[in-house]
């Protein structure tokens, strides 16, 4: 069963309480998937420290390492290549791939609101301040666009008397990893297609 596990390769920029979440989720040979590499575009975050700690290979692109973007996306997409992974997951990576890796893997992006509402970095806050009751986390595949790309997975959050960004965020990071988490088994084991917007679980053909 594990020579099958789907090879992921993990980014993330933070504290890496969602990549948390899929190792303990991996550790069981029936999730189907296991993490083969985890990728920061920073250094001395906790999300490489945990990764570490769980004997992983890691490995860190700068932006500032690289004349310019182009060079640091084909130097990320060569980094990600070489643990050949069959799904790259973004748990808190707040860098937008560019075309040498999306034309390579597919890439799997979570987010701390209910897309199309509230994209980009700050979307906590946004939501807050906007005066949302409800809001919550999206799963989608990543594209070339501000999360853009077709929508795998959502659930809701309610907004409570007295959030504050801080309050909020936790709360909805809680939902946000076992989201994440079942999302990632369920593509790894029971496959996936997209037709335009349009993701469903399932093999073609089936
Ligand atoms: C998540 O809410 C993610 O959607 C957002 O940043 C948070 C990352 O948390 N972009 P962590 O690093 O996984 O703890």
């Amino acid at each position: 069963m594990s020579s099958q596990a789907a090879r992921l390769v993990v980014l993330v920029s933070g504290s890496g309480t969602n990549l948390q979440a899929l190792l303990d989720a991996a550790a069981d040979e029936s999730y189907g998937a296991r993490i083969v590499a985890v990728g920061a575009d920073r250094d001395g975050i906790e999300g490489l420290a945990r990764a570490e700690r769980a004997g992983l290979p890691t490995f860190v692109e700068r932006l500032a390492d690289h004349p310019g973007r182009d060079a640091w996306d084909r130097a990320v997409a060569a980094r990600i290549a070489e643990h050949r992974p069959d799904l790259v997951v973004c748990a808190g990576f707040m860098k937008i791939l560019g075309a040498p890796t999306l034309s390579a893997f597919p890439v799997l992006n979570t987010h701390p609101a209910l897309l199309p509402a509230f994209p980009g970095a700050h979307g906590v806050r946004d939501a807050l301040s906007y005066g949302v009751r409800i809001t919550g986390c999206t799963v989608m595949l990543a594209d070339a666009g501000v999360d853009t790309g077709p929508i795998v997975a959502q659930k809701a959050v309610p907004v409570l008397e007295g959030d504050d960004e801080a309050t909020l965020h936790e709360r909805i990071k809680t939902v946000e990893r076992s989201l994440l988490v079942d999302t990632v088994g369920r593509m790894a084991r029971e496959g996936w297609t997209v037709t335009g917007r349009i993701f469903r679980l399932g093999r073609p053909g089936r």
